[in-house]
């Protein structure tokens, strides 16, 4: 947020300006500068505008601020901030001003490769996305770019493997509180965004607020000295609780031997419905240990065969799913795995929705055998590009390197959420779709559960059609921003 001298020093040079005693070049400053390289530079920006179905917006944008002092890779450690041009005025935008309006941190992360800062699409008034809708609110928009696993320095190191991309998400969020008082915007409601990879750095952010284990990281790069929590997380089919998600995929899909995705189609083999299996035989003994409940106290849990209270509690979801799309007119009739009596859906057998829904990747799921997975290349090191991060997989494959525990744990939310030291988001809003088939449904159930087992306020539903995606609900996911913001 701006503070009131800033305010006062913008109306000062304001008047200076009107009255020509400054030359102001056309664009106006709010008096800050400095040679510290993360102060942020006011006056270098654009004036841009949008519109949307009648509604528009002018607004500022400052294009790839580097948000460290000591960048490994200047083209992605840098982000877009966007500001309607009210807030440099003194005045108001709809119901916010520069003071109060919150900051909608989007990510671009997807399959866990770097990520440039993001953007309005050019044909703005054809098309949407969460950025443009987020200003026509007037919501001020910090678009950062990430480090991703593929990047290398010009000696072939690689630069951007894990921990790098929440690394640099949080070194964003220190530089965006770091600047509070200069820039428009309330730096405690960030509210971050993202799907699938860039989903779970969004709950990696949420759930790892002030955390000290990420913080020699921070200080190789030049991080602000600045809080990095956030206020709200919104993440769209988290690929998230790696280390686990292997066993999850096969308590889901163990059964179902063909597997079809963009990657290849085929059929499990032998070895690979055996590895199936031996993972689905772990999920339980991990599910239990985490001692989710659900609403109301009852534990949440596993028998050795995969079935009990947490089953039929994602189940509950799947069924709610399907109420709704029932109740928004949705003609459910021809699924004969579904109950449906009087427009209320009553059961569904969850091994034939399953079914319906099919395997999308071969056993095990992230943690591959032959370290061809996005996954594996995300564990790897400055000199190593995949590894392993996984004893089960390491010790099921000749002879592979496996990534430094403390770098697992650094990429899981599940390992801070409710630890001391750790500031955890209060508000989240989780979305996979019923038929996303990336990871688990248990992933997200899982999550959500723990974040409300310890005080979180989490929206969490898994819209009934919808595959591997995100930013489809726009209008609902600012519902939920204004509501969490009031
Ligand atoms: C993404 C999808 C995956 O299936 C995966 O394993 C990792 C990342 C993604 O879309 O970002």
């Amino acid at each position: 947020m701006l503070t009131t001298i800033s305010h006062t020093w913008f109306t000062v040079l304001q008047i200076l300006c009107i009255s020509g005693i400054l030359l102001c070049a056309g664009q106006m400053s709010y008096g800050v500068t400095g040679g510290d390289k993360l102060e942020f530079n006011a006056d270098q920006f654009i004036e841009e505008g949008m519109g949307w179905r009648g509604q528009s917006v002018k607004f500022r944008v400052y294009h790839n601020i580097v948000y460290v002092s000591n960048p490994v890779d200047a083209e992605y450690q840098c982000m877009n901030f966007f500001a309607p041009v009210e807030y440099f005025e003194g005045k108001s935008y709809g119901p916010y001003n520069a003071e109060t309006a919150p900051i909608f941190f989007p990510n671009t992360v997807g399959g866990y490769m770097p990520g440039k800062p993001g953007n309005i699409p050019k044909d703005s008034s054809e098309r949407i996305n969460a950025i443009g809708m987020a200003l026509l609110k007037g919501y001020v928009v910090a678009a950062p770019g990430a480090r991703g696993r593929s990047l290398k320095d010009q000696n072939g190191q690689f630069t951007g493997k894990a921990p790098a991309c929440i690394v640099d998400l949080k070194a964003a969020v220190r530089y965006l509180r770091y600047n509070d008082k200069v820039m428009p915007g309330d730096a405690g409601k960030i509210i971050s965004n993202g799907t699938s990879a860039g989903g779970a750095l969004s709950a990696l952010l949420g759930a790892t607020g002030d955390n000290m284990n990420y913080e020699p990281y921070l200080t190789a790069i030049g991080a602000a000295s600045a809080r990095d929590d956030i206020f709200a997380a919104s993440c769209y089919c988290p690929i998230t609780n790696l280390d686990h998600a292997d066993a999850a995929y096969e308590w889901q899909f163990h059964g179902l031997n063909n597997y079809n995705s963009w990657m290849g189609k085929g059929v499990l083999n032998a070895e690979q419905i055996e590895i199936s299996a031996q993972l689905k035989a772990l999920f339980p003994a991990y599910l239990n240990s985490l001692r989710l409940k659900k609403a109301g106290g009852t534990l949440l849990m596993l028998d050795a065969d995969g079935e009990g209270s947490f089953k039929e509690y994602v189940k509950s979801f799947v069924i709610a799913s399907a109420q709704k799309a029932l109740s928004d007119g949705e003609d459910l009739s021809g699924l004969d795995w579904m109950t449906i009596n009087d427009g209320t859906v009553t059961d569904i057998d969850f091994d034939a929705f399953v079914a319906y829904a099919t395997r999308m990747k071969p056993a095990p799921a992230f943690d591959a055998l032959d370290l061809r997975s996005p996954e594996n290349n995300l564990f790897g090191t400055a000199t190593i590009d995949n590894q392993h991060f996984t004893l089960f997989s390491q010790e099921h494959s000749a002879d592979h390197t496996l990534a430094d525990p403390a770098t697992v744990m650094l990429m899981n939310p599940m390992y801070y959420i409710g630890t001391p030291g750790t500031a955890m988001a209060r508000h989240w809003r989780i979305r996979h779709g019923a038929v996303d088939r990336d990871t688990s449904l248990a992933i997200p159930v899982m999550l959500a559960a723990k974040l409300r087992n310890n005080g979180a306020d989490v929206d969490f539903a898994l819209p009934w059609g919808q595959d591997h995606g995100g930013d489809y609900d726009l209008e609902e996911l600012f519902a939920w921003t204004d509501q969490i913001c009031r």
